[in-house]
């Protein structure tokens, strides 16, 4: 420690806002910024990494990766916790005389010194400032403090604008400005969004330097992350809503028994579902932005079973349990717009040989079954995230709709080829960047799908 901490290295994170809640996260550290001048990890090659996950070789997890006579705190991006307690004073904005306090509380060294808030009682479509404070102990000093802000969605009556972004796929040794972190964030802080997703794949811990086969090692990785300068500034100011895929997880397309080194499957979906991110008892959840627009955030790792099971009506990706609320919220909506959000394809295309969404051919049996729901609906629109280009599908006669946002930076795109322009690609670009959603309501409600670069150019748009 510096001496004078702890600090707030990791900013606040929010989730799951609805009208009248929000869930706030925070993270208490050592020292104000990341060790981002540390030592670079050792790339070893991907054989090696799978013995090593194969074997739980523990200590070759860790030589292998950390150079001779070095150790982890040496390494670039640590980002040590610290205990100590946190205070959060919140208040409507421009009504601080009415300001709220949640009194001193203690971070949870096991679950690497995070504290979550869930902030209930709020009024709908309202903005709110925030400020958090920290302690070492109770009678220290305030050693740091930072502010934050969120907008909660207004109620089914309000006809308002409403504008949000959509990102998938990024990680820290992706990034595309070295210095601090991903171009998309100030981008879309530009396009001043009301809030923003993250369909999944946020890091990657089956990816190189290091490759995150331990608790400590996964936690490393998303505090290097969360340290990053625009993601942190981002976070700490937008309504976010964060979901899941695999690599967040372990292994490339896990599922239920594919441990990955010492970290089991149900371990990893554990540490982003209650230590890393906003938590909340399920993981998915419909929100009504306004009178026009209601979305639909779906899981499709926690409810999922084995990839290689046969096709049919017992394989799933939603689980019975999410399926069926999936039906109910829809049937009962009245907004005029529905976004289902989805961290995987559900139309695709996608690649042949892929075996862990909807979209691919292992999974026909629940996609055809969602399928037939959507092209019962109207005015219903897929946006989703895990390929890493962008695109837009429509088939022809069909009500179907699925836009791709991509991934989050261009050196991280890839995995279909640019000339391979199939007939019901409305839009194809094998680059990075976001998708932006649009709602106005002036005279009469409609929707609008923008694709940008990682500049927030507009590269793509379609309206209905
Ligand atoms: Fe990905």
């Amino acid at each position: 420690m510096d001496g004078n901490g702890p600090h707030f290295a990791n900013g606040i994170k929010n989730g799951w806002a609805d009208q009248n809640s929000i869930v706030l996260w925070t993270r208490l550290t050592q020292d104000k910024l990341a060790h981002f001048k540390g030592e670079p990890f050792i790339e070893i090659p991907v054989g090696k990494m799978k013995s090593l996950a194969e074997n739980q070789d523990l200590e070759g997890i860790y030589n292998t990766q950390i150079p001779d006579g070095l150790s982890l705190k040496d390494m670039e991006g640590y980002c040590p916790g610290s205990e100590g307690q946190v205070l959060l004073k919140y208040h409507k904005y421009g009504d601080s005389a009415n300001e709220k306090t949640v009194d001193w509380r203690s971070v949870d060294p096991q679950k690497d010194f995070t504290h979550q808030w869930k902030l209930e009682g709020l009024e709908a479509g309202e903005k709110y400032s925030l400020k958090i404070y920290a302690r070492a102990n109770k009678g220290a000093q305030i050693s740091d403090s930072i502010s934050g802000s969120f907008l909660l969605p207004a109620d089914r009556q309000t006809k308002r604008d409403v504008k949000f972004c959509v990102v998938s796929c990024h990680d820290y040794n992706r990034r595309d400005d070295l210095e601090n972190g991903h171009k998309i964030y100030p981008s879309m802080a530009q396009l001043q969004p009301d809030f923003y997703v993250h369909t999944g794949d946020v890091e990657y811990m089956d990816k190189p330097t290091p490759y995150a086969m331990t608790e400590e090692l996964m936690r490393f990785k998303w505090n290097r992350l969360f340290a990053l300068p625009f993601q942190r500034s981002f976070y700490n100011h937008h309504t976010s809503y964060f979901m899941k895929d695999d690599h967040d997880v372990g292994f490339d397309d896990s599922y239920p028994g594919r441990d990955y080194g010492m970290v089991s499957f149900e371990r990893g979906l554990e540490i982003f579902d209650l230590e890393q991110f906003p938590s909340h008892p399920k993981r998915y959840k419909t929100i009504r932005w306004g009178k026009d627009l209601q979305i639909w955030i779906v899981e499709g790792r926690n409810y999922r079973n084995q990839n290689y099971l046969e096709d049919g009506p017992e394989k799933t990706i939603w689980g019975t349990d999410q399926k069926q609320w999936f039906y109910n919220t829809v049937t009962e909506s009245d907004a005029t717009y529905k976004v289902l959000i989805t961290s995987s394809p559900i139309l695709g295309p996608d690649r042949v040989k892929k075996n862990d969404n909807l979209s691919n051919a292992t999974y026909s049996y629940e996609q055809t079954e969602i399928l037939d729901f959507i092209k019962k609906q109207k005015n219903l629109f897929i946006v989703n995230g895990d390929r890493h280009w962008q695109y837009v599908t429509h088939f022809e006669n069909t009500n179907l709709w699925e836009f791709g946002c991509g991934a989050g930076a261009d050196v991280h795109a890839g995995g279909w080829k640019q000339e391979d322009f199939r007939p019901e690609h409305q839009f194809l670009r094998v680059k990075g960047g976001f998708l932006s959603v649009s709602l106005t309501t002036e005279k009469q409600a409609a929707i609008k799908f923008i694709h940008h670069d990682v500049a927030g150019n507009p590269v793509n748009e379609v309206s209905f």
